[in-house]
């Protein structure tokens, strides 16, 4: 139990026994801690049900704490708060017993079965800047999600069944010609990464600006459609090229998909979906379409209708949408569906949510959500671009930020530490920098892309938080032992920092129940901040009581494994030195 739910068990206990209902026995930590430490505001609450002054009843419920052996002060203020200050004894035995423990005595007690659609890639089309908030976001949700005790499967439901697929058929055959790609050994040969990056982007324009392309293109996706056949073995192997691309691009950022599904594999339970929607009575053909109606009157603006079929006969975006709700729900049968995905996708789904609530399509306690998030600006306010003009892709931009971090490291580290390692270390700082800049902001806002300010060692940045982890890493190394028994607190630092320590399940269960890491952010940020206080106001290797220095050393190695372990689920690492 969280140490703030064991003061909270005492003061409901405290208001029962004093005759009010418990609802109002609500625990924070105090907003006046010259005062106290934690505060109790229920009884102002519970003044209008008893039709009682606050102050008479919460001198009836502190009567009932003043005794308890947590409590060093219980007391009231005028109009009725209850200020409560707890034994540095009863808080340091919790610290004690935290440290001991491998998940800090925190039990998730989260249940159930969520699944978290992003990263959302798609095949042959390069990861660009949009695609990396939702790897870094949903990977982080992940995490956090799991820690709460969750069963949580990431699935990174790749793009690979529109007509950008087409596209990139057409533009294969035109530069091999069909007899060079009969044989998977030839389409291996062939279909490299560095053509998929090129013939995208060039049959797209083609498409675009020349009516027969564009209609070429459409043919060979509705016949790859059908799913076999030449298109479909070209397809496959641009699959697994990619495949193997995209899994070298977010390893690279630490993102492990458990699924590695794609809009493609609902292709066969398509169409009986479809049949259903029309025996239904949902779907109905308007002009050479079929579509369901969802809107209703409420709806301001209405909710255009929903396509499931275009009238060329191809399916579109929604389509593979719906049918992948249905099969992770044969698959997976999970009480929740989240969708880490660009704002800008808000009308998708808030349609897709819709038609499966008038199609009865899923289980009625399913939940689906979008956790949206903005955009990644550059420092003129606009969506990041190249120096070009052109959209970054993911790689540049990773690479970019490393070679920021690479400057601040070399100008920052001693002489001794080699080129390969201070690579090393660039690329952990970097990629930590970057995530830390954009879970800071809750998900939903936009932020300015800015390298010098997400690199930079001082203010709320991933390398300060890194460094104040690794400057303890290395004092723990050179520590005797990192076992000793934790004194109560020698002072107001130390007790702040205790108190901090206790409150991370809120952090936790704050990021999780509205799928926003920056909660979590926030907390790790706050204590680093104490962290490094703490550091500057003791001595630590150099102190020359035994007991204290023990002491000093077990808190800091509480506080360090506490903050790798809160990093690793928001997907940061730790160097060894910087
Ligand atoms: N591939 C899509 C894109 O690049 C994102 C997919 C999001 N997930 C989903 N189930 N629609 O925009």
């Amino acid at each position: 139990m969280s140490f703030r739910k064991i003061l909270n068990e005492k003061v409901k206990k405290a208001f029962i026994e004093a005759g009010f209902d418990e609802k109002y026995a609500i625990v924070t930590v105090s907003n006046r801690p010259d005062l106290c430490q934690y505060q109790c505001n229920g009884c102002m609450a519970a003044a209008k049900e008893y039709r009682m002054k606050p102050l008479d009843i919460a001198s009836k419920v502190i009567e009932f704490l003043a005794g308890d052996e947590a409590f060093e002060k219980a007391e009231v203020c005028p109009p009725g708060f209850l200020n409560l200050t707890v034994k540095d004894e009863f808080l340091t035995d919790y610290i004690t017993k935290m440290s001991k423990d491998k998940a800090f005595l925190y039990r998730g007690e989260n249940t159930g079965v969520s699944v978290i659609d992003y990263g959302g890639a798609n095949v042959a089309k390069s990861l660009h800047v949009g695609h990396l908030r939702s790897a870094i976001i949903g990977e982080s949700i992940k995490r956090i999600l799991r820690f709460t005790g969750k069963t949580v499967y990431g699935d990174v439901h790749l793009g690979d069944w529109g007509l950008q697929m087409g596209m990139v058929i057409c533009g294969i055959i035109e530069q091999f010609g069909l007899e060079n790609l009969q044989t998977e050994e030839d389409r291996l040969k062939n279909i490299t990464i560095k053509v998929l990056e090129t013939t995208y982007p060039a049959k797209s324009q083609e498409a675009k600006e020349n009516e027969d392309v564009m209609a070429e293109c459409k043919r060979i996706t509705f016949e790859l459609q059908k799913g076999e056949g030449i298109y479909f073995d070209i397809w496959k192997t641009v699959l697994e090229v990619s495949k193997n691309d995209l899994k070298k691009n977010y390893g690279r950022l630490g993102v492990e998909f458990d699924l590695w599904k794609g809009e493609s594999d609902v292709r066969d339970i398509m169409p009986e979906m479809i049949e259903k929607l029309k025996s239904d009575g949902y779907a109905y053909m308007d002009d050479g379409a079929l579509i369901i109606d969802v809107t209703n009157e409420t709806d301001n603006p209405p909710i255009p209708p929903f396509i499931v079929v275009k009238s060329d006969g191809s399916v579109l975006y929604s389509t593979t949408d719906l049918a992948t709700i249905i099969e992770r729900e044969e698959s997976l049968n999970p009480d929740e569906i989240i969708y880490v995905v660009d704002n800008r996708q808000g009308g998708h789904f808030k349609q897709l949510f819709r038609t499966v609530e008038v199609t009865k399509t899923a289980k009625e306690s399913l939940k689906l959500f979008h956790a949206g998030f903005g955009t990644m600006n550059g420092k003129d306010g606009k969506p990041f671009k190249t120096r070009q003009g052109g959209v970054m892709k993911l790689e540049d931009l990773i690479n970019t930020i490393v070679e920021g971090a690479y400057e601040k490291i070399a100008a920052a580290v001693s002489n001794e530490i080699g080129e390969d390692e201070k690579r090393e270390i660039a690329e952990i700082v970097g990629i930590g920098a970057l995530k830390f800049g954009d879970l800071l902001n809750h998900r939903s806002k936009d932020y300015v892309f800015d390298i010098d300010k997400f690199c930079s060692f001082e203010g709320k940045t991933g390398p300060y938080v890194q460094y104040s982890a690794v400057r303890i890493k290395s004092i723990l190394s050179k520590a005797e032992s990192t076992e000793g028994v934790i004194l109560p607190p020698e002072g107001d630092v130390q007790r702040d920092l205790f108190i901090m320590l206790t409150e991370f399940p809120y952090a936790v269960e704050g990021a999780a129940s509205d799928y926003a890491p920056n909660v979590l952010i926030e907390y790790i940020y706050n204590l680093s901040v104490i962290l490094n206080k703490y550091y500057h106001e003791y001595k630590v290797l150099s102190e020359a009581d035994e007991e204290k220095r023990r002491s000093r050393i077990a808190t800091l190695k509480l506080t360090l494994d506490l903050i790798t372990k809160l990093l690793g689920l928001v997907g940061i690492d730790i160097p060894e030195r910087m």
